[in-house]
């Protein structure tokens, strides 16, 4: 399969998946969500893989989805295009999936992070969700994975206040599997990507739909309250104004409405 936004490799056993949209620091638009799914299921339905690494470039795994794309957009667009949808077919994935993680990881590159199984992360990564700076909310699971993964008052700050995370902190809240030097984080992410490939792979399959099972009671439900959340804010003035300032590199004028 070709395609246009991501790169596929294959080291050794391990399907590896880069975003490549280094000029928006790897934004996520609609068309690298449609082909990260593809890529996702193409390798979990190859035998000869057992494992998936999800990258970016040292600068930014990802910066969010694509501010862009979605400006003009209004609620019904949202809704109907519903490009976050596509996302829930990550959570099908039977192979084990690693985020092999370097500088921004935000927003959307965040969210899809915290999809993967582990994270390993470089000395430079940074993790946020800095929605509230464009007048939305995550959409795509930030605000009840992030929850679940570093605690209420860690999440708020970070939700609310868009307090971003070291790679150090990380570690210590317990989001990330560990921390390396930035020279080594995909190799080190290959390399325990490739010990899970060589382990007995229906126990692998079983064992990931358990820890998920223990995470994810509930999470559906709060996913798509989350999601109608974050479409509903598209009709508002805030969302139009927080977007246009982004792109227009100003301070935005918060109306309420
Ligand atoms: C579109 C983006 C982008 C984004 C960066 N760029 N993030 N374009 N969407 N999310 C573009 C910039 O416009 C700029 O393009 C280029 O990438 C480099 O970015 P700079 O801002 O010049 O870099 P820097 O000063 O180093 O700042 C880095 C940054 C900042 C702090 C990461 O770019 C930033 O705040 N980005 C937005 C982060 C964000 O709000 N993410 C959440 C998005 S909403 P030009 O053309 O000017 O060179 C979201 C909702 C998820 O993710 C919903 C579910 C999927």
């Amino acid at each position: 399969m070709s395609y246009t936004v991501i790169q596929t490799e294959v080291h050794d056993r391990v399907g590896l998946i880069r975003i490549n949209r280094p000029k928006t620091l790897n934004a996520i638009n609609s068309t690298v969500m449609r082909e990260l799914v593809q890529a996702l299921e193409a390798f979990d339905a190859d035998s000869a893989i057992g494992a998936m690494v999800i990258t970016g470039d040292e600068r930014a795994f990802a910066a969010g989805a694509d501010i862009k794309e979605m400006v003009d957009a209004s609620a019904v667009d949202m809704l109907l295009a519903d490009n976050i949808g596509t996302w829930d077919r990550i959570r099908n994935i039977k192979k084990p999936l690693i985020a092999a993680v370097s500088g921004w990881a935000l927003g959307g590159g965040n969210e899809l992070a915290m999809s993967c199984d582990m994270i390993i992360a470089s000395e430079t990564a940074k993790f946020g969700q800095p929605e509230i700076n464009i007048g939305i909310i995550p959409g795509a699971g930030g605000t009840q994975r992030l929850t679940k993964a570093v605690g209420k008052a860690i999440a708020m700050e970070v939700v609310l206040n868009n307090r971003t995370i070291s790679a150090e902190e990380a570690y210590r809240f317990g989001l990330v599997n560990r921390v390396v030097p930035v020279e080594v984080y995909l190799d080190q992410a290959l390399e325990l990507a490739n010990e899970l490939a060589a382990r007995a792979p229906l126990a692998i399959r079983m064992g990931k739909e358990m820890v998920n099972h223990a995470f994810e009671s509930f999470l559906a439900d709060g996913i798509a309250d989350e999601r109608r959340s974050f479409y509903y804010l598209f009709s508002s003035e805030d969302q139009k104004e927080g977007m246009k300032a982004f792109i227009e590199k100003r301070d935005p004028e918060w109306k309420g409405r």
